[in-house]
């Protein structure tokens, strides 16, 4: 059966005494349930993160990486310089990664091999933008972001891989996907799964919902079939919050 996830995605918040003590709160107050939390936060506090959750079952995510193994590349952080202080999970492809820093299908390709080559967990974002819904073209641009990006991996890779549907106009707006436009949407991409894969990796494979997932709406959100958890950006900066949406599931 396949897992049920809340991630929190920290962005670029925090400063390091303030991240260390929200990593605490969580780790000493998180409802122990079956599911699985994952923690993405800034890259400065990674070991510290990974020290301070040490035994605990809260797992320590990257919020990016480079696709090369290593070399010139001025600011950059490579996967093997993760998974040498025990981060072996990272998000790919989250839409301000895409907006901001230009990040294309084909490039988060070759980020997808690097991170499966070095044995790591990508959480895979993607997402349509509000235009996109406005024209009924929502269903094709997912598609083609899974296929571009993502869809070259091989079969047994699927084990590495959590998928989250973040719709770019529910990211830190506090508008949120309806419960039946999150489970449409869930549900047509475990559809192509199973069509290109098989129903086995269909069936296995998690998948997140993400875009202003608060405490009073993750309950109605995760109830539906096919959203297996959540990719929390806002609400994941607050404990009890974040409690409040790990209850949800
Ligand atoms: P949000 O962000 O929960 O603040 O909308 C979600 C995300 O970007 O992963």
């Amino acid at each position: 059966m396949r897992k049920n996830i809340v991630a929190g995605n920290w962005k670029m918040n925090k400063d390091y005494s303030q991240a260390v003590a929200l990593i605490n709160e969580i780790k000493t107050g998180k409802p122990s349930t079956a599911t699985e939390v994952i923690l993405a936060i800034p890259f400065p506090y990674l070991a510290k993160a990974v020290e301070l959750t040490e035994g605990s079952s809260i797992k320590i995510a990257a919020q990016n990486m480079h696709q090369a193994e290593g070399g010139a590349f001025t600011g950059e952080v490579a996967a093997n310089m993760l998974t040498s202080i025990g981060v072996n999970t990272v998000i790919l492809g989250h839409s301000e990664r895409r907006a901001y820093f230009h990040e294309t299908d084909a490039l988060l390709a070759n980020k997808v091999d690097t991170a499966l080559k070095h044995d790591m967990t990508v959480i895979f974002c993607f997402g349509e933008e509000l235009k996109d819904r406005q024209d009924n073209n929502h269903f094709n641009v997912v598609e083609y972001q899974l296929r571009d990006g993502l869809f070259h991996i091989e079969k047994e890779n699927w084990k590495n891989i959590v998928l989250a549907y973040e719709p770019v106009w529910a990211i830190g707006t506090g508008e949120t996907a309806s419960p039946e436009q999150a489970q449409e949407m869930h549900a047509f991409i475990r559809n192509l799964v199973d069509k290109v894969f098989g129903n086995e990796v269909a069936e296995n494979v998690t998948i997140l919902y993400g875009g202003s997932v608060k405490p009073d709406n993750a309950k109605e959100i995760f109830s539906k079939p096919d959203v297996d958890g959540g990719l929390i950006g806002g609400a994941s900066l607050q404990a009890n919050d974040f409690f409040g949406i790990i209850n949800g599931i």
